[in-house]
C-alpha cells in the first residue's frame, strides 16, 4: 500500500529559546524542517508528505512552498496544513488532507532532523510486514526512577522520592516515525477527541493512543542520530554531527 509522512512542525520551541518556532531554527545553515523534509524524501518510502506549521507563520509557508518544488520533483505529493495547540492536534490536523489510496502513515517530528533513511526503512518494513503499529526505539542508558514529591523530615524542604525502579532491560526510549495503519490511526485520534483536556495533554505520542485502543505497537531499532532537538545542548550536538565524523 501506498504511505504517507506528516511530519509535525507546529510547535513553538519554548524550551530551545530561540524565539522562534524550532523547525525555523538553522542547522548547518538550513532550516530544521528542511532536513526532516529532504530525509523522508532521501528515505524514497512517502507517495505523500504533509507538513504541520504554526497557523500564520509566513516564513515557514514559504519554506514549504520550496519544499512543495522538491517533492514535487521526487515525484511526492506534498501538503501544508495549520497545526494545533497540542501535537496530537497537530496530527489530527494533517490527518484530514491524506490522500485518496494512502494506506499507511507515518508521524515524524520536525524536530528529529538528522532522521537516517534505516529507520525509515525499517518502520515501512513491519508495515508492509502486518504491524498496525511500529515504533523506533533504543535501550535507555541511564537507570530509570519514578519519583513523586517528599518534604525532607527536618525542614519540610520539598523534594521528591523514588517509588520505583523499573528494570532497565525492558525501558525503550521512543523516536519518530512512528507509522501506523491509517485506518488504526484514524480510530487512535477518534478516541483522543473522547479524553477530557487533563488526558488529552498527557498523550505525548500516536503509540499511546494506539496502545489504549488495545493494538499490539511493534518496536523496531531507532538511531542515536535520530535525536530530538528539545534543548540548546541537543541543537550543539546536532551541528557537531552535521560538521564531523558522526555525519
Ligand atoms: N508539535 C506540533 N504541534 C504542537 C506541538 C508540537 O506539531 N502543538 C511538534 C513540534 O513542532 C516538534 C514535535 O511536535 O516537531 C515534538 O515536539 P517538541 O519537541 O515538544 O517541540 P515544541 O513543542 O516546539 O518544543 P517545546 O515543547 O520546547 O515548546
Ligand atoms: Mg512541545
Amino acid at each position: 500500500g501506498s504511505c504517507a509522512v506528516v511530519v509535525v512542525a507546529a510547535g513553538s520551541g519554548q524550551r530551545l529559546g530561540h524565539g522562534v518556532p524550532k523547525a525555523r531554527v538553522p542547522l548547518a545553515g538550513s532550516p530544521m524542517l528542511v532536513h526532516a523534509v529532504r530525509g523522508v524524501l532521501k528515505a524514497g518510502i512517502a507517495a505523500q508528505i504533509c507538513v504541520a506549521i504554526p497557523e500564520g507563520d509566513a516564513a515557514l509557508a514559504s519554506i514549504c512552498e520550496q519544499l512543495a518544488a522538491e517533492a514535487a520533483t521526487a515525484g511526492v505529493l506534498f501538503t501544508a496544513v495549520d497545526g494545533g495547540a497540542e501535537r496530537s492536534a497537530s496530527v489530527t490536523a494533517a490527518l484530514e488532507v491524506i490522500a485518496d489510496g494512502v494506506t499507511n502513515i507515518m508521524i515524524h517530528d520536525a524536530a528529529r532532523p538528522l532522521t537516517p533513511s534505516g529507520v525509515f526503512n525499517r518502520v515501512a518494513a513491519a508495515l508492509r510486514d502486518g504491524a498496525a503499529a511500529v515504533i523506533p526505539a533504543l535501550a535507555v542508558t541511564d537507570t530509570i526512577k519514578t519519583v513523586v514529591p517528599a518534604s525532607l523530615p527536618a525542614t519540610g524542604a520539598g523534594l521528591e522520592k523514588v517509588v520505583d525502579t523499573p528494570a532497565r532491560h525492558q525501558l525503550r526510549a521512543v523516536q519518530t516515525p512512528q507509522g501506523f495503519r491509517l485506518d488504526t490511526l484514524r480510530r487512535a485520534h477518534e478516541y483522543l477527541l473522547t479524553l477530557d483536556a487533563a488526558a488529552a495533554a498527557s498523550i505525548t505520542d500516536d503509540a499511546m493512543l494506539v496502545e489504549a485502543l488495545g493494538e499490539v505497537v511493534f518496536v523496531v531499532q531507532g538511531s542515536t542520530h535520530s535525536l530530538k532537538i528539545t534543548t540548546p545542548m541537543d541543537l550543539l550536538l546536532a551541528e557537531a554531527m552535521l560538521a564531523g565524523p558522526l555525519r
